[in-house]
């Protein structure tokens, strides 16, 4: 039985008080959300107050980027042994964000992927196609190429303790969410592909959805036969909205 997951990616949101408030209402729900692994993903300064607030909870923490390299003169980076210092879980990698804004390509993202399992945290690695790309029929192709670079370097038996996250570029943070069968249609030959490559891996494989997920339309999307839970931007946020999407995992 595959897991299933709902990871909030509070993105560069929040401060002490705000997250302080919705922590509390999450942890006061989690009694009802037990057929469900839920983590947020907290931009760095937080992870200290995060790991206090959920310790002793079910609730899982984690990060949102790390650095490629172990240690040493990289100003401003962040390490993955930095993140288990702070009890992390999980570790997004390859955002479409950080691939777009910040110039990640997907050898450098390969990388963290790699940093991040040496470590013993479990990446998320995000892959995706923009709108362009899915008009000119590019969609699956991009995503293949996003995935072998990670496998040529990583090999395939390191999607054994990770997560990928399909988040089409178009449906992030702009309200409009792939249609259950489109995202099906994606995760699915996802899943082909490592498939081909090592059975077992790939059907015990988490494959999320991300893309202006909601309440409203997120029973539709995780009774997909291959969707596996979410990645949660701007609704996670909310606290009543994550709880909802949390639920909607049955
Ligand atoms: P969204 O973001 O839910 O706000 O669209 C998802 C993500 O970027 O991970």
């Amino acid at each position: 039985m595959r897991k299933k997951l709902v990871v909030g990616n509070w993105k560069m949101h929040g401060n002490l008080v705000e997250n302080k408030q919705l922590l509390d209402a999450l942890v006061t729900d989690q009694t009802e959300l037990k057929n469900a692994q839920i983590a947020v993903c907290v931009p760095f300064p937080y992870l200290h107050s995060i790991k206090e607030n959920l310790r002793q909870t079910n609730i899982s923490w984690g990060a949102q980027n790390l650095s490629q390299f172990d240690k040493g003169a990289y100003t401003g980076e962040v390490s993955a042994s930095m993140l288990k210092d702070f009890g992390c879980k999980y570790v997004i990698v390859g955002h479409s964000e950080r691939r777009a804004l910040f110039g990640e390509t997907n050898q450098v993202v390969a990388e963290k992927f790699i940093a991040a399992q040496k470590m013993g945290l479990i990446p998320i690695l995000c892959v995706g196609e923009t709108l362009e790309q899915r008009e000119d029929g590019l969609a699956e192709k991009i995503i293949e190429e996003q995935l072998s670079v990670v496998i040529e370097l990583a090999g395939i038996d390191a999607f054994d303790k990770s997560v990928i996250a399909y988040e089409p570029v178009w449906a992030i943070g702009t309200g409009k969410t792939a249609s259950p069968q489109q995202a099906q249609e994606v995760h699915a030959s996802i899943r082909k592909g490592l498939r081909d490559k090592n059975r077992e891996i790939a059907d015990e494989l988490a494959i999320l959805y991300g893309g202006s997920v909601k309440a409203s339309n997120a029973t539709e999307l995780f009774v997909m036969d291959d969707i596996d839970g979410g990645l949660i931007g701007g609704a996670s946020l909310i606290a009543s909205e994550f709880i909802s999407i949390c639920r909607a995992i049955k």
